[in-house]
Parts: C-alpha cells; sequence; structure tokens
C-alpha cells in the first residue's frame, strides 16, 4: 500500500538524530543552482562556502562570465569574497551549457525569475518551465529537481508532469518544492542562517536529498549552538507558505500605511502611533513604519498572483482584501507627488500638478538599502511621476545607478549626494539609506535653492531638520516636530 508522505504528524520536525546521521553517513550531493540572479547567485556562492560542489547555470551569458572571474552581477554585502574565496577553492563552478549542469547535479535547484505576466495579475511561469525542459531531456541518473523560486500553489505538481513528459521513467527523477525567503540586503546571513527550511516532499527519498543538501546549514547551527526549524510537508503547503508570508508582509506594510492616511487626516503622527502599536508582542515593530510602501521584485507581483491564483481556485474571495493592500500601497506613491506640489506652491489639478521650472533631488532609486535592486521600486515610480509632472529631477542612489539608468534613461544622475542637491527647491528621500539618514541638514542646506525636503521613509530627524531652516514633510506625519 503507498502511505502518503510525508506523513500527516510530520508537521514542524527539526532532522533528528538519526535521519542527521543517515545524511551524515551519504556523500554531500553535488548542487547546481538554474538561474544566478539575486536568488541563485547568492545560493551558489553561499552553499560553495558551506562545503559544497556547487555548478550555476544562467541564459545570461554575460552574467555567467562576470562570475567565473569572481564578480557578482548584483549588489549583495559580504558576496563578493565569498564568491572570490570560492572560486579560488575549486568548489564553485558556473556554466551555461545544461548537459554540463545534468551531467554534474544531484540536485537541482530552480531559482528562475517568476514575474508578473505583461496580461495580467498572474506569474509567468514560462521561465520556470523552460528551465525544467531544458535539463531534464538530458539526465542519465535519478536526482532531485527543487522548485526555489516563488510560484501559485500547483506549480510543483505541474514541474512533476514536465518532468514525466521529458524524461524516461526508469530514471526516477524526483520534484521537491523548497520555498525562498532570503531579504536582498541580508541575503547571505539569511542563507547561511535561514530561520526555517520548509520542505514540500513526496517521497522519503526526496525528504533524505534535501536534508543532504541542507546539511552544511545544520552543521553550521551546530557550531554556533543553534537550531533550524524544518517544516516537511506537502507540495501545496510548501507553495502556499511563501505566498502567504509575502501577502502577510504586504499587508502589515499597507496597514501602517492606511495608518498614515488617517493620520494625515486628523493631526495624529504615525511615528508615534506605530510605536506604541509596535511594543505590544502580538503585533511586533518590524515592518511597522510608515513610507512609500512596498516595492521589489517580490511583495508586489507576489501579492497580485497569489490572488489570480486564488480566483482561478475559486477562493477569489479571500484574498479580496490584497486588492486593497495593493492600492493602498500605490497611493503612497501619489502622495509624495501631492506633498512636493505643497511644498513647491503648485495647485494639484486632476492631471496632477504642474511641477515645471522646479529642480528636483531625489536621494534614493532602489526600492530598500542594501541592494542595487530597483525593481518596481516606489523610489523610481514616484521619480517616473515628479518628471512627468514637469519637475527636473537629479537622482542619486549610492548602489543603484546603473539600474536605475536602464530603466529611466532620460533622467539626471548626479555623481554625490552633494551633486543631486546642488541648487534643488526640493529634496525626496525615497530610499532609507545611512548616507541620507545621517547626512547633516546644515551641509546641504548650504548647496540647495530653497531648504524643503520630503522624507519619504520617516527615516530623518524631524527636528534636526527643522532647526536646520527645513520645511519639513513626513509621511504620516504633522509638519511640525
Ligand atoms: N530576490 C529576492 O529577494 C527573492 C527572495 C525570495 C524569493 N525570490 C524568488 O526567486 C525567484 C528568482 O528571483 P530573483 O530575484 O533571483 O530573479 P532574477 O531575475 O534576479 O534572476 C533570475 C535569473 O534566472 C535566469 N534565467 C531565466 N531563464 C533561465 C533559464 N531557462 N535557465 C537558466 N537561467 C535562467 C535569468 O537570466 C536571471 O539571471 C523569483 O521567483 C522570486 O520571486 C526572490
Amino acid at each position: 500500500m503507498n502511505l502518503p508522505y510525508p506523513p500527516p504528524q510530520a508537521g514542524l520536525t527539526q532532522p533528528t538524530a538519526a535521519t542527521q546521521s543517515a545524511t551524515a553517513a551519504s556523500q554531500r550531493p553535488r548542487l547546481t543552482f538554474i538561474g544566478t540572479g539575486y536568488l541563485g547567485a547568492t545560493y551558489a556562492i553561499c552553499f560553495a562556502e558551506l562545503g559544497y560542489d556547487v555548478l550555476g547555470v544562467d541564459v545570461d551569458s554575460a552574467k555567467i562570465a562576470k562570475l567565473t572571474v569572481g564578480e557578482v552581477p548584483i549588489h549583495e554585502p559580504g558576496l563578493d569574497e565569498i564568491l572570490k574565496r570560492n572560486l579560488a577553492a575549486g568548489r564553485l563552478h558556473f556554466t551555461t551549457d545544461y548537459r554540463e549542469v545534468a551531467d554534474f547535479g544531484d540536485v537541482h535547484f530552480i531559482c528562475v525569475g517568476t514575474p508578473q505576466r505583461a496580461d495580467g495579475m498572474s506569474a509567468d511561469l514560462s521561465y520556470v518551465e523552460t528551465a525544467v525542459t531544458s535539463l531534464v531531456p538530458h539526465l542519465t541518473r535519478k536526482s532531485l529537481i527543487v522548485g526555489k523560486s516563488t510560484v501559485p500553489v500547483g506549480t510543483a505538481e505541474w514541474v512533476e508532469q514536465l518532468v514525466g513528459k521529458h524524461a524516461p521513467a526508469e530514471l526516477g527523477i524526483e520534484v521537491a518544492w523548497s520555498p525562498e525567503f532570503l531579504q536582498e540586503g541580508f541575503a547571505v546571513e539569511d542563507v547561511l542562517r535561514p530561520n526555517r527550511l520548509v520542505l514540500g516532499v513526496k517521497t522519503p527519498w526526496a525528504h533524505s536529498m534535501l536534508l543532504a543538501a541542507h546539511k552544511g546549514v545544520f552543521d553550521l547551527a551546530v557550531t554556533e549552538d543553534r537550531e533550524v526549524p524544518v517544516v516537511v510537508t506537502d507540495f501545496a503547503t510548501a507553495e502556499l507558505v511563501k505566498t502567504a508570508a509575502n501577502a502577510f508582509l504586504a499587508t502589515k506594510i499597507s496597514f501602517i500605511n492606511a495608518m498614515a492616511e488617517v493620520c494625515e487626516a486628523s493631526g495624529g503622527d504615525v511615528s508615534q502611533l506605530a510605536r506604541a502599536l509596535g511594543y505590544d508582542d502580538r503585533i511586533g515593530k518590524k515592518f511597522l513604519r510608515a513610507g512609500v510602501g512596498f516595492g521589489g521584485a517580490c511583495l508586489p507581483k507576489d501579492i497580485r498572483a497569489f490572488q489570480a491564483r486564488a480566483q482561478e481556485l475559486g477562493a477569489g474571495e479571500a484574498l479580496r482584501f490584497l486588492h486593497e493592500v495593493d492600492l493602498i500601497n500605490q497611493r503612497r506613491r501619489t502622495r509624495v507627488v501631492q506633498l512636493a506640489a505643497e511644498l513647491l506652491g503648485r495647485t494639484y489639478g486632476p492631471a496632477g500638478p504642474d511641477l515645471t521650472g522646479q529642480r528636483i533631488a531625489v536621494l534614493g532609486a532602489t526600492f530598500k538599502p542594501g541592494t542595487d535592486d530597483v525593481r518596481d521600486s516606489p523610489a523610481l515610480s514616484i521619480t517616473r511621476k515628479l518628471a512627468r509632472a514637469g519637475a527636473e529631477v537629479a537622482v542619486y542612489d549610492p548602489k543603484g545607478m546603473e539600474n536605475a539608468r536602464c530603466e529611466l534613461p532620460d533622467l539626471e544622475y548626479a555623481e554625490s549626494m552633494a551633486d543631486a542637491v546642488r541648487n534643488a527647491d526640493l529634496v525626496c528621500v525615497l530610499t532609507a539609506w545611512e548616507e541620507f539618514r545621517y547626512a547633516d541638514p546644515h551641509a546641504l542646506g548650504d548647496l540647495v535653492h530653497g531648504r524643503r525636503v520630503i522624507d519619504g521613509l520617516n527615516c530623518l530627524d524631524q527636528a534636526m531638520w527643522t532647526v536646520a531652516g527645513w520645511e519639513y514633510r513626513g509621511m504620516g506625519r504633522p509638519t511640525t516636530a
């Protein structure tokens, strides 16, 4: 009789001494990472650091060429040094050749993008499909394909069917899903020391291979007297954990931004409100900072794909609130333009304000500090709106300039914060980089044409900027400190 796996009682498990020693007895599997973007490159590099033999593959030959010579194609603190060390140790290689990947790997991790489809809210799974169909025909022995990309529930089953279509059954290729929770800017730490592992598996073999593929993570935890919680579950739950987590985080951010709107209407201060709320452990203070809202390559597209998938499954009602979460988030971007008009004495008509003749310095282009990622960045979206309203905009970001230039090539990009603010009528801080948070308002005041600042992240010291003669506007905060 075929019993379901994992057994229903599996729930939250730690690798037991028995499973640990069973996996310790087997050789460490050789790992491949398919797609070497923010997720895949970080994983490939960090798992080599954990002692695995690793091969990364990408269709972008320029990216592979860079990685091969020790250049990380993204900005992620600490990753450069680890890449160089592991290339030198001979544990880490990169290729564009799927034959090599099939030949090399025992466990293949799918790390390709799952962006929003151009024609709707669903996830575009074409990259996942191509990755699977490029790999599978070359496989000549039993191996495990593990999805790490964020996908709609049901994708792992579909990948299993794809594998069945493209690989001879006698090879016994298996599929598992292990969603990823890393945060850009903290990715090295998150990969080496994850706060949990979620393993969606159907067989004891897939389970033990996944544990073996993470043995380095468990070994590191033991040396640091830590435990890594492991949730062993079915495909659907594993996929849902990731989309549910992102839906929750997006909701928390939009909740406090909705409170910011109410504060703006009533004269309250959302920063103090958030502080007071955060002392309640049931609420917690993380992700409770009002500002320009969430962005990046995950939360916006993931909450939309989640709604689209729930609709397909007949559970659309359950996630209708995520539409509101998205709307609140988009309204924060418009709010900055309203504040700009207000500070610059321009009226805000039905088509927005006319900001012609005004010079605006935008500090920040990335969707958050610690990364060069500008995908769906609130900072860039606001910048685009300001430029469309006729303002002359100068942008500066410590790490995101190259990517921002690709997105918005027609803007002026400054070499430094000082260059950006020189002669500006208004300064907008739209990414909370330390360089901006701790900037000296007196020194910057000497460079600008008008001392007006919008603090899009409520990250500046309002009292200090006001004392230095700046007209300050935060998000959901009164105009005086
Ligand atoms: N970036 C994050 O912080 C993060 C965190 C958790 C989960 N995720 C999820 O991980 C996935 C990847 O995200 P990302 O930010 O790394 O995307 P990315 O765009 O940075 O990287 C994807 C990479 O896959 C490559 N690729 C595309 N098709 C390929 C193919 N057929 N074969 C080999 N390589 C191919 C691309 O060239 C690119 O380098 C997404 O599903 C995302 O939602 C991302």
